[in-house]
């Protein structure tokens, strides 16, 4: 039977020293405060090879990395359509690109790239010659401790990326059945200890809502067995996985339904793109990367692409290095008729 130490006594997980989950500060190469360097840029550019007058859609615009590359190369009788879920962020970047001399030619979208047909319709245009994706989250929200992204920054347990939608982290923490988390720690992060996880938190819930990233750090923590005293932890070597980033993983593509978006994306593209059209995706977890895959495999099978890659595209070591946010990147890429 499970023991369910906070019970008795005070409630046992929220009352655990906050030192316990907090991170040691680690050195961050290449992420500045308020910005997010631009994953696989190189590689971006050559695999979809932007051309002068060129129209790119930037489905997941951020802090604007890759858009900036895209309109220097397609320049002033190109167009750059912008897309991002996340208001604050369009705006910081709108004024960006502004004050960098390239918004002539760019139009920009609170919509979720699911909505890609829509946004064409209203451009006016025929099609795309690019689409373009960086999956997940940006640096400016992981590093926000009001988004509640990270298990990192104590917060609020938000992890919505579109403020308009209407349940948090916390709402679906306390709403799903006990099989459905367990499922979506396993699913989508592979999480081994998912049943366990899912346990404690239907317990704890029952008790005290799990409203913060410090208290679902710490039940997670609790479940795989790091007491309060324990020295071990492991995750603090370098390349260490924190134990609870699996859980927050699955949690924020449940809030933001990253990977329905993701296949209404892959679906709506071929109908986007004009003749020689190609789109180029990035993701950072197997499920994404496998919905990608199997999207280009069968489109090329069933004549919708006419090209796409065999490799999976991944960052250097060097680049690795400089910016350690790229290490599960990976790039794919299509083209059609
Ligand atoms: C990894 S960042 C993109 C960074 C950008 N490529 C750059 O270099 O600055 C992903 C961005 O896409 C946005 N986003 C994620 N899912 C989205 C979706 N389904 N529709 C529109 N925007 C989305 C996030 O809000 C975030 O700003």
């Amino acid at each position: 039977m499970m023991t369910v130490p906070w019970r008795t006594g005070e409630v046992f997980l929220l009352n655990m020293a906050a030192e316990f989950s907090k991170p040691k500060p680690t050195r961050r190469r290449g992420t500045a405060g308020g910005t997010h360097v631009p994953v696989l840029l190189k590689e971006v550019m050559r695999c979809l090879n932007p051309a002068a007058g060129e129209a790119v859609a930037d489905c997941t615009l951020g802090y604007g990395g890759h858009a900036v590359e895209f309109l220097r190369r397609v320049g002033s009788a190109g167009r750059l359509v912008g897309l991002d879920v996340d208001g604050a962020e369009l705006d910081r970047t709108a004024a960006r690109l502004t004050s960098l001399g390239l918004s002539t030619s760019v139009s920009l979208h609170r919509r979720n790239f699911a909505q890609i047909e829509e946004v064409l319709a209203g451009e006016g245009l025929e099609g795309f010659d690019i689409i373009f994706a960086d999956l997940g989250v940006s640096s400016m929200q992981v590093d926000d401790p009001a988004r509640g992204v990270s298990y990192a920054h104590d917060g609020p347990l938000d992890m919505r990326m579109d403020g308009r939608l209407a349940r948090t982290g916390a709402d679906l923490l306390a709403e799903l059945p006990r099989e459905q988390l367990a499922a979506a720690m396993e699913e989508l992060s592979d999480e081994p200890d998912a049943a366990k996880i899912a346990d404690w938190i239907v317990l704890q819930r029952d008790v005290q809502p799990i409203a913060t990233t410090a208290q679902l750090a710490r039940l997670v923590l609790a479940a795989k067995g790091f007491s309060q005293r324990s020295r071990r932890r492991p995750w603090e070597v370098p390349g260490g996985l924190h134990p609870a980033a699996r859980t927050f993983q699955a949690l924020r593509i449940l809030v933001n339904d990253e990977l329905g978006s993701l296949a209404a994306l892959l679906s709506a593209a071929p109908r986007c793109l004009r003749k020689g059209g190609r789109i180029g995706v990035i993701s950072f977890h197997s499920g994404e990367d496998r919905l990608v895959k199997n999207s280009f495999r069968n489109g090329l099978a069933e004549g919708v692409y006419q090209t796409a890659s065999t490799q999976v595209i991944t960052p250097t070591s060097n680049e690795v290095r400089r910016n350690p946010r790229s290490s599960s990147a990976k790039l794919r890429w299509a083209r059609v008729e």
